[in-house]
C-alpha cells in the first residue's frame, strides 16, 4: 500500500500552503492506516489499539549488542545431507507434551543459521498451492509496505545466497538471481521494478509462509511485509500493519498478556543478527485444506470461528497441523524475519507412530479452557480422544514399552 497521495505531482500545481495541507492530510491518513483499529476489520475480537496510546514516541534506544551484531555475515552453509526432492521426507515434528498441565511458553530454541529453511518432498505441492494463492488472492495474502521494501529485498538476497548452498540439487545462483532447476523458474532480483512483490518472489522459493516485522520509532514491531499463503486459521489481510501485541490479542491467543507479551517484546528488542531461533506448535483441523481451513468459515466471511465447524466429524477428517517457525534479524535493514513452515498429515497416519497416540491424547486433555477454546476442542475432542485412546491401547497390547519412550522420542519429535 502506497501513501494515498503522489507528492511528486503536487509541485507543479501547488503553493507552499496547499502543499502543507496535503502533507498533513497524508500524515494523518498514513497514521490512520497504521492504526490497529483501522486495520482490524474482520478480526475475531478487537483489542484496544496500542500505538495511539503511546506518547508522541521518543525513539527507543538501540540495544548495543544488537547494533554490534549488524556486521553479521551468514557462515558458510553446507549442503543438506543427501537432500533429494523425491526422497527427503518432511521432518516428523510432534511438538506435544504429556499432561497433566499445558504450559503456555514462548518455547524458543536456538538453531544454527545453517538450519534456517527446511525443504523436502512436499515442495511441489507447496509450490503449486502458493502459486495458485498468489494468483487468486494477490494482496490479501502478499504485500510489502514501502517502509519494509529494503527488508523484503534483503530477505530475497539472503534466500538467493542460502538456498543454492543448502539445496544445490534444486537451486543454482545466476548472474541476476536464482534458478529453480526443477520448475525452470529463473528469478531476477536485480531488475527494477521487480516482476512482482519481493515477498511473492521469496514465497516461491521456499515452503514457508514469510513475514517481516519492522521496528517503529516508538520501539513497537509491526507486520509490514508478508507472504502468508498457507496459514490455515488466520488471514494476512487482518493482521497487516499491526503490532506484535495486536496480532496476538486480536486472535485471542490464550494467556498472551500474562505469559507471553513482555517476554516477546524483550526478545524482539534484543534479537541479534547472529541468533537464529525456532519454535513449534500444533493444531487439529477437521478438513484437509492446507491453505485455509474452511471448517471455521469461508475465507472471505467477516467472522471466522470454530463454532461454525461441524461437530464430531468422522476421524478420517481429522488432520494434524504443526508449524516450525523461525526468527532472525536481517543485518542491513534490521527487519525481523518470521518464517512459518506448516506440516500437515491425517491423524489416521500419525497414530501409526510409536507413543504418539498416547502422548497426543494426554496433551489434548491437558489444555485448559482457554487453550481448548482457541484450538476448537469442543468440535472434535470426543471423536479424536476415543480414537487416540484405542490406538494407544493397541500399541500397549502389542508390547510397546513406555519406559523406553524418552530414549526413542524427545521433544519436539
Ligand atoms: C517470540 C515470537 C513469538 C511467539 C513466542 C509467539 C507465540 C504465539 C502463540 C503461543 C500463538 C498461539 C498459537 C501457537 O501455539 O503457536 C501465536 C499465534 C499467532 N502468532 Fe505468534 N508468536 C511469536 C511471533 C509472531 C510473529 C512475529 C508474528 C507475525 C506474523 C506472529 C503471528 C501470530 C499469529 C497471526 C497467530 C495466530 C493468531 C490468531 O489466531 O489470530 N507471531 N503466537
Amino acid at each position: 500500500m502506497a501513501l494515498p497521495i503522489d507528492l511528486t505531482k503536487l509541485s507543479t500545481i501547488a503553493t507552499p500552503a496547499v502543499i502543507a495541507i496535503f502533507l498533513s492530510l497524508a500524515v494523518v491518513a498514513y497514521r490512520q492506516w497504521l492504526s490497529p483499529q483501522a486495520r482490524r476489520q474482520n478480526v475475531r475480537e478487537s483489542s484496544p489499539g496500542r500505538l495511539e496510546k503511546l506518547p508522541a514516541a521518543e525513539k527507543s534506544s538501540p540495544v548495543k549488542a544488537v547494533e554490534e551484531s549488524r556486521s553479521f555475515k551468514m557462515p558458510p552453509v553446507p549442503a543438506y545431507p543427501n537432500w533429494d526432492m523425491k526422497d527427503t521426507k518432511p521432518l516428523p515434528y510432534r511438538a506435544f507434551r504429556y499432561g497433566p498441565k499445558y504450559h503456555v511458553t514462548m518455547g524458543l530454541r536456538t538453531i544454527h543459521p545453517t538450519e534456517w529453511i527446511e525443504l523436502d518432498s512436499d515442495f511441489p505441492k507447496y509450490h503449486a498451492d502458493k502459486a495458485a494463492r498468489i494468483k487468486e488472492r494477490g494482496s490479501k495474502c502478499v504485500e510489502t509496505h514501502p517502509d519494509a521494501f529494503p527488508a523484503a529485498i534483503e530477505l530475497l538476497e539472503e534466500l538467493v545466497n542460502y538456498l543454492p548452498d543448502r539445496y544445490p540439487s534444486l537451486y543454482e545462483r545466476t548472474a541476476t538471481g536464482i534458478k529453480n532447476k526443477w520448475s525452470g523458474e529463473d528469478i531476477n532480483i536485480v531488475e527494477r521494478p521487480l516482476v512482482e512483490d519481493p515477498m511473492a518472489l521469496c514465497a516461491r522459493l521456499v515452503q514457508d509462509d514469510l513475514a517481516i516485522m519492522i521496528e517503529q520509532p516508538d520501539g513497537q514491531y509491526r507486520l509490514l511485509a508478508g507472504a502468508i499463503l498457507l496459514a490455515g486459521f488466520w488471514r494476512f489481510s487482518d493482521k497487516y500493519g499491526m503490532t506484535l501485541s495486536d496480532i496476538h490479542t486480536s486472535g485471542d491467543v490464550p494467556h498472551f498478556k500474562e505469559k507471553l507479551e513482555s517476554g516477546m517484546m524483550k526478545f524482539f528488542r534484543r534479537l541479534k543478527c547472529d541468533d537464529f531461533y525456532s519454535r513449534n506448535n500444533y493444531f487439529m483441523q477437521v478438513d484437509d485444506s492446507l491453505s485455509w481451513s474452511h471448517s471455521i468459515g469461508d475465507e472471505d466471511s467477516p467472522g471466522i470461528s470454530w463454532s461454525t465447524a461441524d461437530k464430531n466429524k468422522a476421524i478420517d477428517h481429522h488432520w494434524f497441523r504443526s508449524e516450525r517457525q523461525t526468527l532472525r534479524r536481517l543485518p542491513k535493514s534490521g527487519g525481523v524475519v518470521f518464517t512459518i513452515r506448516t506440516y500437515f498429515l491425517p491423524v489416521t497416519e500419525l497414530v501409526s507412530e510409536d507413543y504418539v497416540p498416547g502422548r497426543l491424547a494426554s496433551a489434548v486433555r491437558s489444555w485448559d479452557d482457554s487453550v481448548a477454546r482457541y484450538k476448537g476442542r469442543e468440535r472434535y475432542g470426543e471423536v479424536l480422544l476415543e480414537y487416540l485412546d484405542a490406538k494407544h491401547q493397541e500399541q500397549l497390547d502389542r508390547g510397546l514399552d513406555l519406559e523406553k519412550e524418552d530414549e526413542i522420542r524427545k521433544y519436539p519429535w
